[in-house]
């Protein structure tokens, strides 16, 4: 079977010396949802820029559902979908007019046009709205509209670049559940970066973790997060010293010490029956203990003990606004309002 994604040691290099993506590999398999996950600047946008034709790699093969990216640029956004973060409905349209130019620009035939429209209005939900100008929207609404925007045409491979960013939690549960019966009833495959860990947990079959532009991690997130190897059992102590750290790796159950951030991380697999024993330890060597806190291994864990550094969920940046928004206009065609 013919893999829907398919990149080969990928790299872009911004004007000679940022290196924004540095050699990344990674397949997805046809009607799989694979998150892309990474921190502020880790090259997220940049791929997905690149994978839908819209940017020339620095180096690297990458295919699309069979198609050479790079060769046939014009095939690939015929059978691709993309939803960006940033608004790309027309505000001073209404919701179907955005359709109606959106199925026009990527060629729905004539025919299919309304009753096509119809019903992506009815299933998001935005059918009693669908005359009203974009700009009435509420922001759940808008996304909603900007997703069936980016299926019109109904794409083999749909992209969504932190499509819920800024939604509440309500919103992004809701905006997933179309993904996922989109997912279920045409087989489409869909790739989606995203800050909100959890999100991807829930969400995608596989995982890919970038930082700095390097994979770090591949995997379903069950996979992942069983490469951390148990629960995790932080603590942080008066002071931090050789001996307290192999008191801790002596204790039994624990597979792993690590310190990090100023605080020792043990790792065991039943990490709650290990808490009253790592406090009586601390006691017994006369240090003091400022927090202790249990976790189950979640996806920061995973991404905490693949780079080091906690996931911050921060904002977006303006690079990545600036070069987004010309993104849109070059999708569209047009400019924006
Ligand atoms: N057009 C550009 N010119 C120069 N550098 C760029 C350009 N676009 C992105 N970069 C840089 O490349 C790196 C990767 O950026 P990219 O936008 O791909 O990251 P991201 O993972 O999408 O981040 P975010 O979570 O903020 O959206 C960053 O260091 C960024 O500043
Ligand atoms: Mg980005």
């Amino acid at each position: 079977m013919t893999d829907a994604i398919h990149v080969e040691g990928l790299s872009k290099t911004y004007n000679g010396t940022v290196r924004a993506v540095d050699n990344i590999s990674f397949s997805v398999t046809p009607g799989e949802a694979f998150g892309f996950l990474g921190p502020n600047g880790a090259g997220k946008t940049t791929t997905v820029s690149v994978l839908t034709a819209q940017l020339a790699p620095t180096a690297g093969h990458a295919t699309v559902d069979g198609i050479d990216v790079f060769r046939d640029p014009a095939e690939i956004k015929r059978r691709i979908g993309l939803v960006f973060q940033e608004s790309t409905a027309d505000s001073d349209l209404t919701g179907r007019e955005n359709l109606e130019l959106a199925a026009a620009l990527f060629g729905v035939p004539r025919r299919d046009v309304k009753t096509r429209i119809d019903s992506l209005l009815e299933r998001m939900q935005i059918g009693d709205a669908a005359d009203r100008l974009a700009k009435t929207y509420s922001g759940g609404m808008r996304r909603r509209l900007e997703l069936a925007v980016g299926i019109i045409h109904s794409p083999r491979v749909l992209f969504l670049d932190e499509p819920t960013l800024g939604l509440d939690p309500q919103g992004r549960a809701g905006f997933w559940r179309y993904v996922q019966e989109l997912q279920k009833e045409n087989g489409m495959t869909v790739f989606v970066t995203t800050h909100y860990l959890d999100e991807a947990d829930s969400i995608c079959e596989r995982l890919a973790i970038i930082d700095h532009g390097h994979i770090v991690a591949t995997g379903s997130p069950s996979e992942l997060k069983d490469r951390i190897g148990g629960d995790v059992v932080t603590i942080r102590t008066s002071r931090t010293d050789a001996s307290i750290e192999t008191a801790l790796r002596a204790l039994p159950g624990v597979t792993a010490v690590s310190v990090q951030d100023g605080a020792y991380r043990v790792k065991a697999p039943k990490g709650d029956a290990l808490v009253p024993v790592l406090v009586q330890t601390c006691v017994q060597l006369g240090v003091g203990l400022s927090s202790v806190s249990l976790k189950r291994p979640s996806l920061d864990e995973v991404f905490l003990e693949f780079t080091g550094r906690e996931y911050r969920e921060d904002g977006v940046t303006a690079t990545d606004r600036a070069v987004r928004i010309g993104q849109v206009s070059q999708a569209f065609g047009r400019s924006r309002r």
